[in-house]
C-alpha cells in the first residue's frame, strides 16, 4: 500500500517524530511504500512530492520543524483545490493519506473524507494545545518547557531593578501556555483569551506584589483582551487569520501598568521561539506513539479517525469531532490557578 504523508499550519516540535515513526512502522511491519507531499495541502494540490523511507527518516527524532515541509494552504479555499488532490493521488497511487496537523489540516482532511471519501488518517498536533478530542497534543509539553525557563530567567532581571517584566506567550483563542507556564513559573498574574481580564485589578495585583517587596512577572497570552470595550475598539486590530484581537497586547499591557501604577514596566515577546527547536522527551514520546498509531489504523483502513491521547492511552476518534470545536481553558481550572495572583 502507498501512503501519503503531509505536515501542514504551524509547524511544532514532534512533527518529524510522528513522521520517523509512521514510515518506521510503516515500512517494517506492513511493507508500505511512502511518499511526503510538501508544505502540507500546498504539496497534495500541485503534486509537489519529496521521497519518503528509512533513509529520510534517519536521525530526525530529536529535529524541530518537519522534515516535509508546512503552510496554512487550504484546498476548499482554492478554485479546483480538491479536484487536484483527487488528480495527485491517483497520478501517484496514493491509498491512504496521514495527515498531521491542527484545527485547520485536520478540518481539510475530515472534508476530504466525510464530502469526498478520500481516505484519511489525522494525527493532531499543536503548541497551542487547543484541539478537542485529545488531552494533549505534542509540542505544546516543548513551549511550555521554553516558556517556563524564560520566565524563570525574567524573575532575576526583574528583581534586580524591581520593574514589572511582562511576557507574552503564543495563544490566539487559549491560555493553555500561559496558564501552564505562568504556574510552572510562579508568576503573579495569568491573563487568557478566554477571560477578559480588568486591567485595574492587574494594576492592583501588580501593586500588592510590590508592597510584598517582589517585582511581578505578568504573563499573557497573545489573544487576552482586556473588559473595557472602547479601549479594545480603539486599540484592537484583525490579525492574519482574521481575528480581531489587540495586536501586541504585551507591549499594550506594560505601557498601561507603567502609567497606572507609576512602576517601570519591560515586555518581552516569546514568539517563534515557542515552536522551534528540539521537542521535549514527552513530546517525543507522544508524537511516536500518535505516529505508530496512525499507521495502525492506516493498515486496518480505519479512515476518517484521528490518533487521540486520552489518559495514558491512544485512541481513535472521528476527525471531524476533534475539529468541531476549540478546548478552551476552563473557568474553573482558571479560579483554582488565580489563587497564587497578586
Ligand atoms: O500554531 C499556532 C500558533 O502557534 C499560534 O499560537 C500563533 O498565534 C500562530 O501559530 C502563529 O502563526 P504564524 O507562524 O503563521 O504567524
Amino acid at each position: 500500500m502507498k501512503v501519503g504523508v503531509l505536515t501542514g499550519g504551524g509547524d511544532c516540535p514532534g512533527l518529524n517524530a510522528v513522521i520517523r515513526a509512521v514510515v518506521r512502522k510503516g515500512v517494517q511491519e506492513y511493507a508500505c511504500e511512502f511518499v511526503g507531499f510538501k508544505d502540507g495541502w500546498r504539496g497534495a494540490i500541485e503534486g509537489d512530492t519529496v521521497p519518503l523511507g528509512i533513509p529520510a527518516v534517519r536521525g530526525i527524532l530529536p529535529r524541530g520543524g518537519t522534515i516535509l515541509g508546512s503552510s496554512r494552504t487550504n484546498p476548499f479555499k482554492q478554485e479546483n483545490g480538491v479536484r487536484q488532490i483527487k488528480e495527485n493521488l491517483a497520478k501517484y497511487e496514493v491509498e491512504a493519506l496521514v495527515a498531521i496537523g491542527g484545527e485547520d489540516t485536520l478540518g481539510v482532511a475530515a472534508k476530504l473524507y466525510g464530502e469526498y471519501g478520500i481516505p484519511c488518517v489525522g494525527v493532531p498536533k499543536t503548541i497551542d494545545n487547543d484541539l478537542s478530542a485529545t488531552d494533549y497534543t505534542f509540542g505544546f509539553d516543548t513551549a511550555v518547557g521554553i516558556a517556563t525557563e524564560a520566565i524563570d530567567r525574567l524573575h532575576t532581571t526583574a528583581e534586580s531593578h524591581m520593574r514589572v517584566l511582562v511576557v507574552e506567550v503564543m495563544g490566539r483563542h487559549a491560555g493553555w501556555i500561559a496558564l501552564h507556564s505562568g504556574l510552572a513559573g510562579g508568576a503573579n498574574v495569568i491573563l487568557i483569551p478566554e477571560q477578559r481580564f480588568d486591567l485595574d485589578q492587574v494594576c492592583a495585583w501588580v501593586t500588592s506584589r510590590f508592597k510584598a517587596s517582589y517585582a511581578p512577572i505578568v504573563v499573557v497570552a497573545e489573544g487576552a483582551m482586556p473588559k473595557d470595550g472602547e479601549m479594545v475598539l480603539k486599540d484592537a486590530t484583525t490579525d492574519s487569520f482574521g481575528h480581531v484581537r489587540l495586536s501586541g497586547v504585551g507591549e499594550w499591557l506594560a505601557k498601561e501598568i507603567e502609567a497606572r501604577t507609576g512602576k517601570e514596566a519591560r515586555t518581552t515577546v516569546l514568539g517563534h521561539i515557542q515552536r522551534g527547536g528540539t521537542p521535549s522527551a514527552f513530546d517525543r514520546w507522544l508524537a511516536t506513539r500518535f505516529g505508530l498509531h496512525a499507521i495502525d489504523a492506516v493498515h486496518e483502513g480505519d479512515f476518517g479517525k484521528m490518533v487521540a491521547l486520552k489518559g495514558t492511552d491512544i485512541v481513535r476518534v472521528p476527525i471531524a469531532e476533534a475539529t468541531a470545536r476549540l478546548k478552551t481553558v476552563d473557568p474553573a481550572l482558571y479560579t483554582e490557578v488565580g489563587v497564587f495572583f497578586g
